[in-house]
Order: C-alpha cells, then structure tokens, then sequence
C-alpha cells in the first residue's frame, strides 16, 4: 500500500507503516500541505493521513484513488463523508488519545483570561513592577461560577471534571441532553465550546447567543473556529457585551480576526489543544494503527465512515 501523510507526525506512526512494509511519503514542510502538491503527491496514493487543515474531497480521493483517510485528529469537519461514503472509501479518526490534553488546554486558557496571565507576564516583564498591590490586576473567581459546556462528550467531560475540582457548577447542552442552549447561555459565567463543526453548529454562536450571555460572562472555544461567528465575536468584545474571550481555533484558520488580535481581554493559542508529546506519539500511533488494520482486511477501530 502506499500512504501519503501530509504533514510531519510522530515518528512512532511512521515507524509502524515503515515496519509493516507500506510505502510512506510525507509533506515534511512546517505549513499545511497546499492544494496543488496535494493533488500532485496523492497521485497513485492508496491511502492518506490527513490533518484537519486539508480539504478531503472527491477530487482528493479520485485522485489517487483513496481506499482509507486516516484522519489524525479526533474532528473530521474537513473530510467529505458523503464523497467517502458514495466511493466507499473508509474514513477513520483518533478519538479518545487527545481528551485529557485538550481538556487540560481548556482549562489553562480560562485561567490565562480569567486571571489576566498573559498581560500579567507582559507587565511583569516591562519591568514596571513597583511591588504588591491590592488593586493590581484583578480576575475573577473560578470556585462557586457555573460552566456550561456546549457539547458533553469525550472532551467536555473532562472539562467538566477538572472545573468541578476548582470549585466550579457546571451545566451542559447536547442535543441529547442538558438544558436548552439559550439557558445555558443566559445563567454561565463561562462559556466552553465541545461540539463537532457540522451544519448545525456552523455559526452556533452568533450575535444572537453572544447577547444572551451575561456581560461578565467569559468564552473558550478549543472545539472549532466556525462554531463562533468571529465578526460578532468581535463586535461583543469590542462593545463590552462579554468579558473575554479564549480561542484555541479560529474561524478563517490560520488568519486571526485583526480585532481579536489587538483586544487585551483576549487569550489566543494556535490550535494546540492535543499539543502534547505523549498525546502526538498517540494520535500517530493511532492513525497508523487504523490504516494498519484496514491494510489487513479488519475493521479499523475507529471508523467513522
Ligand atoms: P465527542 O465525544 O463526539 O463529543 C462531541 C459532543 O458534541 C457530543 O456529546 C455531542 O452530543 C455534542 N454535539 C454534537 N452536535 C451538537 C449540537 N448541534 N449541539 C450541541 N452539542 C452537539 O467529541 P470529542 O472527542 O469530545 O471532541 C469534540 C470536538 O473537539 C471535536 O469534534 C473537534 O472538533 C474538537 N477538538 C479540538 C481540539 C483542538 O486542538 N482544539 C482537539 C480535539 C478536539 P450529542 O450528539 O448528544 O449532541
Ligand atoms: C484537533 O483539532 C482534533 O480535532 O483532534
């Protein structure tokens, strides 16, 4: 089989197709993979292992022609499923691997923005630090505020869990249960985003949502940049309508909405929710071992399509 990876990943997933005899290719550039060597390298490819920053549609997999997408990532918004399903071509993700790290980054960008650390480390390092001060940088409480977490499944849980041990109440919104979405919106002091891109939750939070919120409500979106309308977003921030933001993902990724970037009550990370070395040697190896699996004829463990 020969396998495309289009970016660098783990040495441990290449190591396991290297070992089982698979002839692998990687786009080692440090910038996602353009289209057009996309559709180059893919040329005699039978299976792919894709990033979620590459359009995986029927022009992809005909053209190699695809028999697998092992995604490496637990969201799969950028793989076309109805193009895989009509070609019967087998899509898998890494689900599981990457909860507790992207459960950990949630709860380190709520408390960058909630305790002001990014401009704290910017002050203490101006060297205009004239001592303690009762008045000096002040944030909010975590212990005694509700969370809602939009979307409880593998990763909310785990966020859930941890703001628990800080004190926090915590009430959620799924389609299959929790309190309806604009009461959630209405009573949170922070706001957590963990439901999957889809039609559905494409601009979930909208002008309309972001009003509902309270003033001194705080949002942290480490699910998918679309979910946030970031022009609205913006115009919140900028109004003094919410109180802050954290984004680990951005609507138009790689660009950064220009006000976000200027606005102090805004913590920003690249899309590093799993960013861990133990949860990358993870999601590698699990990628590896889903195309693996389908190479010897059984059911991939985490198929998707
Ligand atoms: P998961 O276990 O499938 O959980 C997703 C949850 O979203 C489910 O509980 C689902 O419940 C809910 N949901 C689906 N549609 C919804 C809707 N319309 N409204 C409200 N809730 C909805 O997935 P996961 O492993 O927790 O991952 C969640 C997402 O996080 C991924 O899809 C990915 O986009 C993102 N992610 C980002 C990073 C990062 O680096 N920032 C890392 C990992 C994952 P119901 O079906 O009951 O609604
Ligand atoms: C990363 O964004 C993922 O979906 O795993």
């Amino acid at each position: 089989m020969n396998v495309l990876i289009t970016q660098e990943i783990d040495e441990s997933g290449v190591a396991l197709l290297d070992d089982a005899g698979l002839t692998v290719q990687i786009y080692d550039e440090p910038q996602p993979i353009p289209r057009a060597i996309l559709l180059e390298m893919v040329r005699g490819c039978d299976a792919l292992i894709s990033m979620p920053t590459d359009s995986i549609d029927a022009e992809v997999m005909d053209t190699g022609p695809i028999q697998i997408v092992a995604q490496h990532a637990v969201g799969y918004d950028n793989i076309d499923l109805d193009a895989a399903r009509t070609r019967g071509v087998v899509v898998t993700n890494t689900p599981g691997v990457l909860t507790a790290a992207t459960a950990d980054l949630t709860m380190g960008l709520l408390l960058a923005l909630g305790r002001r650390l990014i401009e704290a480390d910017a002050y203490a390092r101006a060297g205009n630090f004239p001592g303690w001060r009762p008045t000096l940088l002040r944030g909010v409480d975590l212990d005694g505020a509700q969370l809602g977490i939009v979307g409880m499944g593998r990763i909310g849980r785990a966020v859930a869990h941890r703001a628990e041990a800080f004190g926090m109440s915590v009430v959620h919104h799924s389609r299959s249960g929790g309190i309806p979405l604009d009461a959630l919106l209405e009573t949170s002091d922070v706001v957590s985003l963990h439901c999957p891109l889809t039609p559905e939750t494409r601009h979930l939070i909208d002008a309309a949502a972001l009003e509902r919120m309270k003033p001194s409500a705080l949002l942290i979106n480490t699910a998918r940049g679309p979910v946030v309308d970031e022009d609205a977003l913006a115009a919140a921030l900028e109004e003094g309508r919410i109180a802050g933001a954290a984004l680990d993902v951005f609507e138009h990724e790689p660009l950064i909405h220009l006000s976000l970037l200027e606005l102090d009550n805004v913590v920003l990370a690249p899309h590093i929710g799993s960013a861990t070395w133990k949860t990358r040697r993870r999601m590698a190896t699990l990628a590896a071992q889903n195309l693996l699996a389908f190479a010897s004829g059984e059911p991939p463990p985490n198929q998707v399509s």
